[in-house]
């Protein structure tokens, strides 16, 4: 039997190990930290953080771990598939030096380029003086990216010449990011869907589309959070689509780092604006994203442990196809009062139980702890997702937001509109 340790322990954790488990080779999963919802459903977690590099190493190898699933961007871009590496133990996921394609918005432009993939135009401000310089006579809106990892908070979209300085006073003055520089954006507008594509660093497989809602409140209103839900697939980009999208956008990325000697595997996420022009990119991530997974594993019908492992092999995914059901999917996020700008623990859970009980519903742990008593308390800012999949998206809406409503804790917030102006997707 296969032994696989997922790192990290949110609600993206939580279906990767889930999906893991129900593959047909039903392998032992681990997880480290894990969470209390991950624990509770039999995974062994180990007390190891996701920053502990050299702790993860050392119980990968003590578990004798056939793999390693690496979830959140922060151990990739400091290099944990590497150290892994070092110490003979197979991950799945980019190395340090590939992953710095989310680790740094300014060499994604450059690598963009290179490739030839379409983007928004920036340009890179090394200092306040030049940045306030260049805000001045810019086209407005804009946008203001903190060049390195902001934990989803390090992308600001300023509507004229007053929120781009008060956004610079941030980055630079109270340096709430460090010594970081800047990249300015241009604006593009469109329809934004994230698309994944698993990568064996030569060829890159997309996976179902998804879209993610970033603001706190309904209609993109108010702060960006981690992502307040999501849903797959997305009406327009069938299967073909994906393909061609992956064509012109992953694939070019995956040729030129295999170029510069750094070879991706693993997840290449792309934030793809779809303009009357052509899509553009974004942003890249690392890694899978959260909230998306939770959308799209519960649709793969394609073995993902398989997948993962072939994906660790140059060229590994020559001949794979995924399978998806039909069926689409919808996740709410369940967020913790004071959520984003900060959160609230301690508050008790209710109805996690008769939520996860109604057909076609999974309840996944985002952000709770054990009470003590069986039950749960929140713990952090995004608590719990609500998953559901349903004959039409319209009705995995509504089975998720019936599940989601029969959850309850002090201050819980959650957006109304997860999917809701969504088309009904055909052949995705
Ligand atoms: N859903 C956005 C992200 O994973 O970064």
């Amino acid at each position: 039997m296969s032994r696989v340790l997922v790192v990290g322990g949110g609600g993206r954790e939580h279906a990767l190990v889930r999906a893991l488990r129900r593959g047909p080779r039903a392998p032992e999963v681990l997880c480290a930290p894990g969470s209390a919802g991950i624990a509770r459903e039999g995974v062994r977690c180990l007390d190891v953080g996701t920053g502990d590099l050299e702790g993860l190493v050392v119980v990968a190898r003590e578990e004798d771990c056939d793999l390693v699933v690496i979830g959140p961007e922060a151990p990739l871009v400091d290099g944990l598939v590497d150290e892994l590496a070092d110490g003979q133990v197979r991950a799945f996921g980019p190395t340090g030096a590939a992953a710095r394609i989310e680790g740094s918005k300014a060499y994604a432009k450059e690598v963009m380029e290179a490739a030839g993939v379409a983007t928004p135009g920036h340009v890179v401000l090394g200092d306040h003086e030049a940045a306030l310089a260049a805000i001045e006579d810019a086209a407005y809106p804009l946008v203001l990216k903190a060049d390195m990892l902001a934990g989803g908070k390090g992308v600001v979209v300023c509507a004229n010449r007053a929120e781009a300085g008060s956004a610079l006073d941030d980055f630079f003055g109270e340096r709430r990011f460090g010594d970081t520089v800047v990249v300015l954006e241009e604006f593009v507008d469109g329809e934004e869907i994230s698309l994944l594509a698993l990568c064996d660093g030569e060829r890159a497989l997309p996976m179902a589309p998804a879209r993610d809602f970033k603001r706190i409140g309904d209609g993109d209103r108010g702060s960006n959070t981690g992502g307040m839900g999501s849903y797959s697939p997305v009406a327009g980009i069938d299967a073909e689509r994906a393909e061609e999208l992956a064509r012109s956008v992953h694939q070019p990325v995956l040729d030129e780092l295999r170029g510069r000697g750094t070879p991706y595997h693993g997840v290449l996420y792309a934030g793809l604006m779809l303009t009357l022009g052509g899509p553009q990119v974004l942003e890249f991530n690392c890694r899978f994203g959260d909230p998306e997974t939770q959308a799209i594993l519960p649709r793969l019908r394609s073995d993902l442990l398989e997948l993962l492992e072939a994906a660790v092999r140059p060229g590994g995914l020559e001949g794979f196809e995924l399978e998806w059901s039909p069926d689409p999917a919808v996740t709410v996020v369940l967020a913790s009062r004071g959520y984003p700008a900060t959160s609230s623990s301690g508050d008790r859970i209710s109805g996690i139980d008769e939520a996860a009980a109604a057909p076609d519903v999974e309840v996944l742990h985002a952000g709770t702890a054990d009470d003590g008593t069986g039950g749960y308390v929140t713990a952090g800012g995004r608590v719990l997702d609500v998953t559901a999949v349903g004959a039409t998206l319209a009705e995995a809406r509504s089975r998720a937001y019936a599940a989601a409503d029969r959850i309850e804790f002090e201050g819980r917030q959650l957006r109304r509109d997860i999917a809701a102006e969504a088309g009904e997707p055909v052949g995705a």
